[in-house]
């Protein structure tokens, strides 16, 4: 019986977007990303200027950074973010590509839910072709060894072509080295982890500048001018205490009454201070790296032993030092012996620019590098480190896995010929869906061809000629720079296969989830922020991101 008495199950000031509607927001909201990225794609590809709230500037080319840093508001947009996160994290590369996937198959997905296939369906049609994408995507990928420098260097080059920085082939050459230096072979299984390789910046000189340095580099100056400039045979100690006579934690006061018991109070003072570099002595150390602080008096006791000493080191970089040293860090000098020493053969500083830092070469430890990075200006220093890091990361997956696959737009037509055909093989409505995902890979070789100014359409007919028909180049891919349609293993645009299989299997992650929600139930704000013109659905346009 309806009494017509409402009943409430949501507490009041929740937003509610069922059925349909919810759906085809969502679907805007994450192609609203989709489109934004998409212009940086490829060696043509533009770059973004982001500003954030305090009027910071970064301008960028790389995909996760762009995401990262623009605030988004949309639940679905957030989890195209999420995307590029996790593409960023496994492989380092093919940020944008993943993120422009993904957009493009929810596209794809929503024509065909217009044509009454329900989402499901598509759903399954997408987890179907992503699994046979992976399969293809491995058979036609090349193998490659560690040892391969050249083939290294050329992936290295790849991804970092199209960033601001250009790709110098100094650069690609230092990060082959820098991944050779620290990775580890173990049976048959080579892991390479770039965290091991310390990335230091300084403003100054040019890019070519930028230099590997076998062993550790602190961005800091030893303490005292009377110190050694360089200590060949190094001992150092690691310590994360102060060299500082401590201060009571409760306030005690001392009543002084005659000159002589001042004299006592300070030259106590003075015999602790002393002690504690006796220790550091004591234990053999000739270089003192030290997290704290280290005073005036003991700076002059250091510098008087000749030791060389660096304080307030950030813990990341002693931890650092540790490992390639060898050294112990100690919390109480009292436990400072010779055993928790480390070894480098030479500690000295060095005048990078105008500033002073510490070179720590020739460590115990080989493992041990560190790229000095160089440029005119912040932001050219900053993208270049973003660039460093997807060059050191492929290049470590590709040591990794051993397998790589051509780049310009190859494997992702050679994907969209085979799909197609596959979908034929598997019939019903989940043919649909398999299909769409096909045509959804054409994205990337079009969006190569028309952010390098090509028309998109004759691109892809070209590049599709090429595939099939009697030449059958499955490497074939587009040069952005010519126009031309170029086997990519000649032209040396190489990848990781693991960026193409992560980037796919993401984007389907992503696309899938988002198609299977019907209902978005979102609670009141706790606290509602200047609501952007639009609101929710304002994303359409962009404009009011960048
Ligand atoms: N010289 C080249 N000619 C043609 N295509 C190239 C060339 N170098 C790279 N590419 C292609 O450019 C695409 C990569 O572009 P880009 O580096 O801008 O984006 P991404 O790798 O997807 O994301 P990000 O680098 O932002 O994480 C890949 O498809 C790659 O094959
Ligand atoms: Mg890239």
């Amino acid at each position: 019986m309806m009494t017509g008495t409402p009943v409430i199950i949501l507490k009041e000031g929740t937003q509610r977007n069922q059925g349909k509607n919810a759906q085809s927001n969502n679907i805007a909201a994450a192609k609203a990303i989709a489109d934004a990225v998409k212009t940086t794609l490829g060696p043509r590809g533009m770059d973004k200027m982001l500003v954030d709230s305090l009027g910071d500037v970064i301008i960028t080319n790389d995909g996760a950074t762009i995401l990262k840093e623009i605030d988004i508001e949309h639940p679905a947009a957030k989890m195209i973010v999420e995307v590029s996160k996790t593409q960023d994290n496994e492989c380092g590369d093919g940020t944008t590509s993943a993120v422009v996937i993904a957009g493009e198959l929810l596209k794809k997905a929503e024509e065909l839910t217009e044509s009454n296939v329900h989402s499901t369906i598509i759903a399954n049609g997408y987890r179907i072709a992503a699994e046979e994408a992976k399969r293809v995507l491995s058979k036609m990928s090349l193998k490659i060894s560690p040892d391969d420098k050249i083939l290294l260097r050329d992936i290295a080059k790849t991804a970092m072509t199209g960033k601001s920085i250009g790709s110098s082939g100094k650069l690609s050459q230092l990060t082959v080295d820098a991944v050779r230096a620290i990775m580890e072979k173990k049976d048959k299984t080579v892991t390479a982890d770039i965290e091991n390789i310390k990335i230091e910046k300084k403003h100054g000189g040019s890019i070519s500048d930028t230099e590997l340095v076998k062993g550790i580099i602190i961005d800091k100056e030893r303490v005292h001018p009377r110190m050694p400039f360089k200590v060949s045979n190094a001992k150092i100690a690691l310590v994360n205490a102060a060299l500082e006579v401590k201060k009571t934690e409760v306030s005690a006061e001392i009543k002084i009454d005659d000159a002589s018991q001042l004299q006592k109070f300070l030259a106590e003072e003075e015999r602790m201070i002393r002690d504690m570099v006796e220790q550091v002595k004591g234990a053999g150390a000739n270089v003192l790296f030290c997290q704290k602080g280290i005073d005036d008096v003991a700076q002059h006791f250091l510098a008087r032993d000749g030791i060389y000493a660096v304080r307030r080191v950030k813990e990341s970089d002693l931890k650092k030092l540790a490992k390639a040293t060898g050294a112990s860090i100690v919390s109480n000098l009292s436990e400072l012996t010779r055993k928790e020493l480390g070894f480098a053969k030479e500690v000295s500083q060095n005048k990078i620019a105008d500033d002073e830092m510490t070179f720590v070469t020739g460590c115990r430890n080989p493992k041990a590098v560190s790229v000095l990075i160089r440029g005119g200006t912040d932001h050219v220093i900053d993208e270049v480190e973003r660039s460093l890091h997807d060059a050191l990361k492929v290049v470590a997956v590709a040591m990794e896995d051993g397998k790589i696959v051509p780049g310009g737009g190859a494997t992702e037509i050679e994907l969209a010929l085979h799909l197609k055909q596959f979908a034929q093989s598997v019939g019903g409505r989940e043919q649909l869906a398999i299909e769409a995902f096909a045509e959804a890979m054409e994205v990337i070789p079009r969006a190569l061809a028309e952010n390098a100014g090509l028309d998109g359409i004759d691109t892809l007919i070209e590049l599709k000629s090429a595939h099939g028909g009697k030449k059958k180049n499955k490497n074939s891919g587009v040069n952005v720079f010519t126009g031309q349609i170029t086997d990519m293993t000649k032209l040396k645009v190489l990848e990781p296969l693991r960026v193409k299989t992560q980037a796919i299997e993401s984007a389907t992650d992503v696309a899938t989830m988002i198609l299977r929600i019907d209902d978005v139930i979102a609670a009141k704000a706790t606290e509602m922020p200047a609501a952007p013109p639009g609101g929710m659905g304002g994303m359409g346009g962009m404009p009011p991101m960048m």
